[in-house]
Formats: C-alpha cells, sequence, structure tokens
C-alpha cells in the first residue's frame, strides 16, 4: 500500500548504515532521479547535475572524500548532487533553458528573447561567490525531495555535507563549474531508526494569525 505523505516524513531519517547486500533495483533508482529532476528551482533554471554512482570502485574511492563515512561504500548508491555555475554563454544553462522552454512551453521568439534577458540580467550580474551560493540553495531543495520520493519507496537515504568537494571533484573528475553540494547515499537501513530530538511545535512555529 502507498504511504500517506506523514508516513514518509516519518520513516525518512539520516541512515548510518545501510546494508551492503541489498541493492536498489536500476528502474526504481531511473524513477528516483527522475522525480528529483521534478524539483523546484528559482526561475526554473535547474542549475544542477545529479552523479549517480553505483560503481562499487568509484565508491570505495569516495570514501575518503568524505572522511570515511560508512555510508558511502554501504549504501547502494551515492548521489552527488552538484551545483552548476556554468551559467552564462552558447553553453550554459540560462542558453539551454531558454531553449528548452520555449520548445516545451512554445514561446514565441520574442518571449523567448525577453525571458533570456531577464534571467541573464538577474542571474549574470552576480558575483561568482553569490552564484554558487544561489544554485546551491537549488540543489538542496532537489535533495529533500529525492529523500522524500526514496522514503515513499522504502528507501532510506542520508544527507551529507560532510565531504571535501574538491576531492569529491577530483575523484569524479568534475568541471570546476559542477560543485559537490549535498552527497546523498542511498540504500536500505541495517539499523534500528533512532528517536528524533526536535524543538517544540511552539519554539519553532510562530503564529500570525
Ligand atoms: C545539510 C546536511 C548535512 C548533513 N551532513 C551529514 C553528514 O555528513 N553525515 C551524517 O551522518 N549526517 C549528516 N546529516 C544528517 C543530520 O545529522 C540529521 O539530518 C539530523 O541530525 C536530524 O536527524 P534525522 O535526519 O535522522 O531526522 C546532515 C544533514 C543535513 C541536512
Amino acid at each position: 500500500m502507498d504511504k500517506s505523505m506523514k508516513e514518509v516524513v516519518e520513516f525518512r531519517f539520516a541512515c548510518k548504515h545501510f546494508d551492503a547486500a541489498k541493492k536498489i533495483e536500476d528502474g526504481v533508482l531511473h524513477e528516483l532521479m527522475d522525480l528529483t529532476r521534478l524539483s523546484p528551482s528559482s526561475y526554473g533554471v535547474q542549475p544542477w547535475k545529479f552523479i549517480v554512482v553505483t560503481n562499487e570502485d568509484l565508491k570505495k574511492a569516495l570514501a575518503p572524500a568524505c572522511y570515511n563515512q560508512p555510508q558511502i561504500v554501504e549504501a547502494s548508491c551515492v548521489v552527488v548532487m552538484c551545483a552548476r555555475t556554468d551559467l552564462a554563454g552558447d553553453n550554459g544553462v540560462l542558453h539551454h533553458y531558454v531553449l528548452k522552454s520555449k520548445a516545451d512551453l512554445g514561446y514565441s521568439d520574442e518571449e523567448s528573447v525577453s525571458f533570456g534577458n531577464m534571467l541573464s540580467t538577474s542571474l549574470l550580474s552576480k558575483s561568482s561567490e553569490e552564484l554558487k551560493a544561489w544554485a546551491q540553495k537549488q540543489v538542496y531543495l532537489a535533495g529533500m525531495e529525492l529523500m522524500l520520493v526514496a522514503a515513499e519507496k522504502g528507501i532510506d537515504s542520508c544527507p551529507m555535507e560532510g565531504f571535501e568537494a574538491a576531492k569529491v571533484s577530483e575523484v569524479l573528475g568534475l568541471a570546476k563549474d559542477i560543485i559537490p553540494t549535498l552527497i546523498v547515499p542511498l540504500g536500505y537501513r541495517n539499523m534500528e531508526q533512532p528517536k528524533k530530538t526536535r524543538f517544540d511545535f511552539d519554539v519553532v512555529v510562530e503564529e500570525r494569525k
């Protein structure tokens, strides 16, 4: 039976130990990534690239770059969620996004040019540090989407920032404008789900009726 949203949210936790022998089926993994692709992003630009590592040797090579956290080798796969800062130029994200949205949404030439100009004006004026921060924010949203769609299928995950981005880039041979931002191992838990600790509702939620 399908899980309710409440069950999905309660199922997800930061899994520290995965059953290394239990693998996610290829078709299921494909579906998870396909749904993750639907995550929202600022202006819809999708400044991200998701690298799905199932190769055992590559996972082993990644582990030292992730402070040897056990999830990296134990998980069925490791999704390295990267921010893209290659927005400008003929091969940049913006150019491709303008073409894609024109094709998908049927914009006229004029609408498309004006959309492209609006995107360039607001995004290409950012410094490289601002652009990186902006792109990374989008990646975190996609990370949450990935963890929830995984949970719905009974697949465990762990959001991870505990890695050295430069080393991860080196292992994966990434271009400098593809920036590892959040690593999400996926698989099946090999541990009890711990009790959650959270601030009480009234500490976190302030209602203005
Ligand atoms: C951005 C981010 C980075 C995190 N990095 C790590 C990490 O490197 N290793 C790890 O084991 N857990 C990591 N966590 C998991 C958190 O410790 C965990 O989500 C938090 O304690 C709440 O527990 P829960 O997710 O099980 O509800 C990270 C969580 C987030 C959101």
